[in-house]
């Protein structure tokens, strides 16, 4: 599987769940809560990847885009912490969608500069058969993601 096809169908997966909380009626705090924690797990799982292999493997490969590298491990210094609050809240709290919101901003707005300003570099600068091997080896690292998001590198704990 190539890493960054790999990275776009994670992206596709995080983007129906929040469309799924947008269309959770005011009252139904369970589903919330539900549709919440598999965010929770499909971020922290897909930061992971990133962190670990795919961000690391492109600052080598495709030096040029270091500025976006880093950008981007703060952006996600900020969702895994959001992730972590949320992890903890209840979702009848009064905070709770409003915060689920702006990870939902952040997310798209990040998703979006990957996908449009970065990955192409990335893809031009690094090949297939590279991307192909990154992409196997962040299949094989899921198995090894934490549960608690504040244990990926970029929450600086
Ligand atoms: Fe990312
Ligand atoms: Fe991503």
């Amino acid at each position: 599987m190539d890493a960054i096809v790999l990275l776009k169908d994670d992206h596709k997966t995080v983007e129906k769940l929040f469309k799924e909380f947008e269309k959770a009626g005011d009252g139904a705090h369970k589903k919330k809560r539900d549709i919440v924690d598999r965010i929770i797990e499909e971020l922290t799982t897909h930061a992971y990847i990133e962190e670990e292999i795919f961000y690391p493997a492109a600052r080598e490969g495709a030096p040029d885009t270091v500025d976006h590298i880093l950008e981007s491990v703060e952006e996600h210094h900020v969702v895994v912490w959001m992730l972590s609050e949320l992890r903890g809240m209840d979702p009848e709290d009064e905070r709770f969608v409003a915060k689920v919101t702006v990870l939902m901003e952040n997310v798209r707005h990040h998703v979006e500069e990957e996908e449009e300003e970065w990955f192409p570099k990335v893809r031009e600068a690094m090949g297939r058969n590279r991307l192909q091997e990154l992409g196997e080896r962040m299949e094989k690292a899921r198995a090894e993601a934490p549960a608690d998001p504040l244990a990926v590198s970029s929450a600086g704990k």
